[in-house]
């Protein structure tokens, strides 16, 4: 049988141009289209161009084009949604970063257009694709743990103001409106991925903290979100959301009947294991550090080499294509993903509401989808500057006049806006 190559285009160039070498460069699919209306981003893909790849400055050009089977989306976070819709609508298949969408909305829209169109979704989490996650899946896997009954994980990740403004530029850029709790796929998804667990409900309290953020334009005066989501076989997990308070790095925690795991703090390539005295194994220890592989198998284990994010970039590239090629289903399909989303929203109304517990729907139910089907309110401003809901725990929260000015101060020479 012949090998099913997948052609793929690329939206947005600045995360995205990670997708675009691994794409280029991978086994069973081929790099023909990237998009960016910013010529500046589209320097970042300068060194993997060549003639047979297409350069578009617009998404309408760029979809209508022909040229792809498969669209990677890392265009703006707020904008996710709608161009996923309008790709499979043209039969073409989707992996997109997160988060998936941004409102309740959103999420039944997404979930709805897969269903019509038949077309392929994945979400581009990878952080579950570090290799202590990957080890603590295997090991959990052997059922040696019993049942997860408390996960941690925590996505912690501090900027000065001056690189906050240069990740953030313009008032209205997403990043200046990020509520803490929508950041959460890095914090949650692997805790998700290790364990198979869904979504049950979740409360939020978020951590107020605006004095980090002066000489910025953000809007959120929160430096962390804390998550308490109940799983559907009632065990719990804590998870950040992005928090930004001092010393970056993850960590991730699965607490059993017979013991926990949990990366080694500072590290993604140490698990500790841990069991209860009376539940060890046959032939392990009751205690040890043990060095992290994505897979036993050495061959496998060498794929990602040096890629980025731990290695979790290539694995999400990796089973993107086995989705389209081989029809192996990921899995960050989208109902996990949709289900994170509806997680990170509810989060936040629950941090505005002193921290009560709302129920995640069940997206694959129609019923329940129709139930949240208009919920359109979005804490992302629309081209005036105006959101349907606050984006902060304290929704007075409002940079000062001397904040926006040293903002607009850094943006400029930069040569980020004009
Ligand atoms: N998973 C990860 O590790 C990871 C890391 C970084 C970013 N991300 C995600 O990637 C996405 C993009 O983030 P980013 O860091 O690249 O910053 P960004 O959102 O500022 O940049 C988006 C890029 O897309 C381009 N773009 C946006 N809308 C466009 C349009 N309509 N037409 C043409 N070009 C358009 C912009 O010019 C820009 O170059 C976000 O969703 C972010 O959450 C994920």
């Amino acid at each position: 049988m012949e090998k099913k190559i997948t052609r793929i285009g690329v939206m947005g160039t600045l995360r995205g141009a990670t997708y675009a070498g691994l794409f280029k460069n991978l086994d069973g699919s081929v790099l023909t289209a990237v998009c960016d209306f910013n010529p500046r981003s589209l320097e970042n893909v300068k060194g993997i161009l060549d003639e047979t790849i297409a350069v578009f400055d617009n998404f309408d050009d760029f979809i209508e084009s022909g040229l792809f089977d498969a669209v990677v989306l890392c265009n703006y976070f707020c904008e996710h949604v709608p161009f996923a819709i309008r790709a499979m609508e043209k039969g073409i298949h989707v992996l997109s970063e997160c988060t998936p969408a941004l409102t309740m909305a959103e999420c039944v829209a997404l979930c709805r257009t897969v269903e019509k169109t038949g077309c392929k979704y994945m979400l581009a989490e990878n952080y579950p694709f570090f290799a202590c996650n990957m080890e603590m899946k295997r090991r959990y896997e052997t059922g040696n743990f019993g049942k997860a009954l408390y996960c941690e994980g925590e996505y912690n990740h501090p900027v000065t103001p001056h690189d906050k403004n240069m990740l953030s530029p313009g008032k209205l850029h997403w990043r200046n409106w990020l509520p803490r709790s929508y950041y959460l796929t890095h914090a949650l998804a692997p805790i998700l991925f290790i364990t198979g667990n869904s979504l049950k409900s979740v409360n939020c309290k978020c951590v107020f903290a605006p004095e980090t953020l002066k000489g910025t334009a953000c809007r959120v005066g929160d430096l962390a979100a804390i998550m308490l989501c109940e799983m559907e076989d009632g065990s719990l997990a804590r998870v950040t959301g992005c928090a930004a308070w001092g010393g970056h790095g993850n960590w991730y925690r699965i607490c059993s009947e017979k013991g926990n795991m949990e990366n080694v703090r500072g590290t993604l390539g140490e698990v500790r294991i841990q069991y209860n005295g009376w539940n060890v194994p046959e032939g392990e220890p009751e205690v040890q550090i043990v060095p992290a592989r994505w897979y036993e198998d050495d061959e496998m284990n060498a794929m990602p080499g040096n890629a980025g994010h731990g290695g979790g970039d290539f694995w999400v590239a990796y089973h993107f294509l086995k989705y389209i090629n081989e029809d192996i289903e990921p899995f960050f399909t989208v109902y996990r993903a949709v289900s994170m989303s509806a997680t990170a929203i509810l989060a936040l109304r629950s941090s505005q509401n002193g921290g009560k517990e709302y129920k995640i729907p069940d997206f694959r139910n129609e019923e329940e989808r129709k139930l949240w089907e208009n919920d359109n309110d979005s804490p992302f401003p629309d081209d005036n500057g105006d959101a349907s809901m606050a984006c902060c725990s304290h929704p007075d929260f409002m940079p000062t006049e001397e904040d926006f000015a040293q903002a607009e101060k850094e943006w400029k020479e930069a040569g980020l806006i004009r």
